[in-house]
């Protein structure tokens, strides 16, 4: 098993490029199915889930190459409609093939994604709206099973903005009779950037990253030929990997603008961060402020950013209470960054974080992806060698992260 062996307390100097959105690129792929033809998706990152993805949709009959950061994607035929256990279970986006199978072929049968370390994470409003929508759904042997003539445009509202049931929704609606109202949507720029890509396919959407979106059922869609966004939680993790080393970094090919709530938190601890449109420069300060932070739905401060914003603030100059919003069980790397010495106590879903002057090198365990990529920050800002164990989670959303990290100077190596 993968370990990832730090030598901490290195000021971090330099530039690096941000690779494309994981959480982009996976209702993109998916979005294929929408249409029959050759569909091509650039700037995906090269990562486990991509990967993934695309064997989901080779195993429901599409044509799946990679090369480079170029994905290509044969919808000509969809010969199955089965998404099984076995690829749910390694990738809970799988599920973002349900509301394009139903769209396309009339029918699904999508594993039940299961819970994961951060969650429960139901799927029951991506079920709720679909049904709103006039499939008949069952729940048979941990299986989803859907079947629609034709999916019908209706108002659909969400008690909980969630991110892929939006996009799930999104893409069914897109080949629906009639027009789709959701209400109350997540408002993430992944969601726009599927939007803009189902556009360049045809469909007819308006209001994407508003709340409310609207979507008219058309015809058929053309194939993909689309370039994804940046990744602003890839962004916003180096962003404070400046900041716990008191580093000075470049960021490179990002979107300034997916950041802002990200920038405005550091800032308020005492990082500099300038710069507008696709770069950005970022100066740690010698030791940060604390600052209290609650994740919320996009454009507030996000869930998936928690973790790294609480690795700083573990050697900040006084305390910081961090409040997880989002997810019921998102603090599974506490226990991990209190073997390098941080000072947390965890209330609800609060954790007090009581500044520290350092962190001491150990050995830890990364659970979960974000919670893997916060023991990167921790371990860059320790004093010592932090070896990270079972880092196949780092690998399923940070592109080629010890490459980037070694042109910044940082002395990091993966100990097969
Ligand atoms: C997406 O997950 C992201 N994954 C997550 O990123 C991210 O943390 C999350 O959105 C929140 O921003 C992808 O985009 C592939 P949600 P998703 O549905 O869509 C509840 C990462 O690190 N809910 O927006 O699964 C749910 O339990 C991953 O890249 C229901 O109750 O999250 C949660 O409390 C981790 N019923 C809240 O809504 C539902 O039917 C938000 O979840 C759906 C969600």
């Amino acid at each position: 098993m993968d370990k990832i062996e730090i030598e901490g307390g290195v000021m971090l100097e330099g530039e690096i490029s941000i690779s494309g959105a994981k959480n982009a690129a996976l209702p993109v792929m998916a979005a294929s199915i929408l249409s029959s033809g050759e569909n091509r998706i650039f700037n995906v990152p090269d990562l486990r889930d991509i990967m993934t993805m695309g064997k989901l949709l080779a195993h429901l009959g599409l044509g799946f190459h990679k090369e480079g950061n170029e994905v290509i994607l044969d919808s000509n035929t969809v010969d199955s409609v089965e998404a099984p256990y076995d690829f749910v279970k390694t990738m809970r986006a799988s599920v973002l093939v349900l509301g394009p199978l139903l769209a396309r072929t009339g029918r699904a049968k999508v594993s039940l994604p299961g819970g994961c370390a951060i969650g429960a994470r139901p799927i029951n409003l991506h079920i709720m709206g679909l049904e709103k929508m006039g499939a008949e759904i069952k729940l048979y042997e941990g299986y989803i099973e859907a079947r629609a003539e034709k999916l019908k445009g209706t108002k659909i509202y969400f008690d909980i903005p969630t991110v892929t049931g939006t996009e799930n929704l999104m893409m069914a609606a897109t080949l629906a009779e009639g027009e789709t109202v959701l209400e109350n949507t997540a408002c993430e720029p992944e969601i726009v950037d599927l939007a803009n890509a189902l556009i360049s396919m045809g469909a007819d959407i308006q209001g994407a990253g508003t709340g409310e979106i609207k979507i008219k059922g058309v015809s058929s869609l053309r194939p993909l030929n689309y370039k994804v966004i940046p990744d602003r939680i890839e962004t916003g993790t180096f962003m404070t990997v400046a900041a716990i080393t008191g580093g000075h970094i470049t960021i490179r090919e990002c979107n300034t603008e997916h950041v802002e709530a990200i920038a405005n938190k550091l800032r308020s601890t005492g990082v500099k961060i300038s710069g507008d449109g696709d770069s950005l420069s970022v100066d740690g300060p010698d030791r940060p402020v604390s600052q209290d932070v609650r994740t919320m739905p996009h454009p507030g401060f996000p869930t998936d950013m928690q973790a790294q914003f609480m690795a700083l603030m573990t050697i900040a100059d006084g305390t910081s209470l961090i409040t997880e919003n989002i997810f019921e069980n998102r603090f599974m790397h506490v226990a991990e960054m209190k073997r390098l010495g941080a000072d947390i106590t965890i209330e609800g879903a609060t954790a007090k974080v009581k500044g520290v002057k350092s962190l001491k090198g150990a050995p830890v365990m990364a659970t979960d992806l974000r919670a893997s990529a916060s023991l990167i920050v921790a371990g860059l800002g320790a004093y010592g060698t932090t070896i990270i164990d079972r880092v196949y989670h780092l690998d399923r959303g940070y592109e080629r992260i010890e490459e980037k990290l070694k042109l910044l100077g940082a002395r990091i190596r993966r100990i097969r």
